[in-house]
């Protein structure tokens, strides 16, 4: 799309959206594979790997960081061969662009190895809080040098690192998955509790590299999760299945446009991150899941989703965990249901790429649907098929809000501009491919 990349978009009022899509690879999982696949010895494949700009920054630094990290372009796909062993200090800062899981999971990898590096991102990065990952390492032993926590942060060579016993005080898979790759290279044991669990992919990709990683599931709910440091990884092959969060934006679309049959191949199904999913169906909306299958230690299948006349819902906060990149979209999905939708518990996306509650709010706003909120919630006013559009849309660099309101601009009643799409490219790179192969009517604003 000529000029999509660093433009204005404008998403008109489309017809029934049709056909299949794939979810591209999973970022949560693409990072992990990259970084775990350099620490262990020998060498890796990863077929599937999301080759977005956050994905493509974590490949980088760990080639920074001494690892051998190649694509191959075969028949069948792209395969990313990493060569992982030793560790060096990287003579740059590590820059991390866009992305807080590079940024946050590689921290805690770095410490673990006892190397020194400095880390940098982008404008949105640097705002972006890191002392809930500096804090816990500290803890282990580690020295770090930050300005209030922010980047630039330097880490100093960690001579010993020992395992800590550390309860999570936000549902963060980044803080969890920081201390868990420290604690592969600290003394003894580290032991992590979860009051509300979040997403597991390094507690399953340590074991499908060969690490022994126990987690206990208490009767509240809450998890443990023990780890012995100083366990090796063996090098191994991953799959890895498609993103839920970027699936999102085509289930939404073919839920709200009217007329809407679609199916997104190869789609990760962990629970821990269904909760956008449990909703949609709670809201009325006719989505299905078929061919369930396992892929790499992951449950994965198709999802099917049909236009559906969807009604408002409570969101509670105990879900915020197994969603919490999913609440723009969401919020676009509410403005066309009957009635409200209250979402609690949501604090965390005041830090995320962009204060999304704030942005969220002044897209809705934009395109004529009304929005309440407070420090920790967020209630959109659902106006079901009379959703106005016409707006323009302050994306604040944020990917999630691009795509968000694009999605929004095929089922309104006018079509919705946004300033600038380039970000989309850090989760899902073909978004704009996916969208017009289904028969979304997408283009530059001119
Ligand atoms: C992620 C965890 C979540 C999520 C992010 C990916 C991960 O962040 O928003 O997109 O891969 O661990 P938090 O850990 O800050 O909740």
């Amino acid at each position: 799309m000529g000029g999509a990349a660093d433009a204005g978009i404008r998403a008109h009022p489309s017809s029934g959206l049709s056909g299949e899509a794939l979810a591209p690879g999973d970022k949560s999982i693409s990072h992990r594979a990259l970084m775990l696949a350099a620490l262990a010895r020998g060498e890796s494949e990863a077929r599937g790997l999301l080759e977005g700009d956050d994905v493509l920054r974590t490949a980088a630094a760990l080639r920074a960081l001494g690892a051998s990290v190649e694509r191959d372009r075969t028949e069948s796909g792209n395969v990313w061969r990493i060569g992982g062993g030793e560790w060096r200090a990287p003579r740059r800062p590590l820059y991390m662009g866009n992305s807080g899981t590079g940024c946050r999971l590689l921290m805690g990898a770095v410490a673990g190895r006892g190397v020194a590096a400095a880390f940098d991102g982008d404008g949105s990065l640097r705002s972006r809080p890191m002392g809930r990952i500096l804090e816990p390492l500290a803890k282990m032993g580690l020295a770090s040098a930050s300005e209030n926590g922010r980047l630039p942060v330097r880490i100093e060579a960690a001579r010993r690192l020992a395992g800590i016993a550390y309860v999570l005080p936000t549902p963060s898979a980044q803080i969890k998955s920081a201390v868990l790759l420290a604690g592969l290279g600290a003394e003894g044991e580290t032991v992590i509790r979860e009051p509300v669990p979040c997403r597991d992919h390094t507690e399953r990709m340590l074991e499908a590299f060969g690490a022994d990683v126990k987690t206990e599931t208490d009767a509240t709910g809450a998890r443990t999760i023990r780890l012995i440091g100083g366990q090796k990884l063996r090098a191994t092959a991953i799959a890895i299945p498609g993103d839920p969060s970027s699936a999102a934006f085509l289930v939404a679309a073919a839920v709200i446009v009217p007329g809407s049959d679609v199916l997104v191949r190869g789609v990760l199904l962990n629970p821990l991150r269904a909760g956008f999913y449990e909703t949609l169906r709670e809201m009325g909306a006719d989505i299905s899941f078929e061919n369930r299958r396992s892929q790499s230690g992951e449950p994965v299948g198709d999802i099917r989703a049909r236009f559906s006349a969807l009604k408002g819902v409570e969101v509670p906060a105990a879900r915020a965990a197994s969603m919490i990149d999913e609440y723009p979209i969401l919020s676009v999905v509410a403005a066309f249901a009957e009635g409200e939708t209250y979402m609690a518990g949501v604090e965390e996306l005041r830090v995320k790429e962009s204060d999304r509650i704030a942005a969220v709010e002044a897209g809705l706003a934009a395109n004529g649907v009304k929005t309440e909120s407070g420090r920790d919630w967020l209630r959109v006013f659902g106006r079901a098929r009379e959703v106005p559009g016409g707006g323009h849309v302050a994306t604040l660099c944020d990917h999630r809000i691009a795509m968000s309101f694009l999605v929004m601009g095929l089922a309104a009643r006018n079509a919705v501009e946004i300033d600038e799409a380039s970000m989309i490219a850090t989760s899902f790179p073909n978004f704009f491919d996916a969208m017009k192969g289904l028969g979304a009517v997408i283009e530059a604003a001119g």
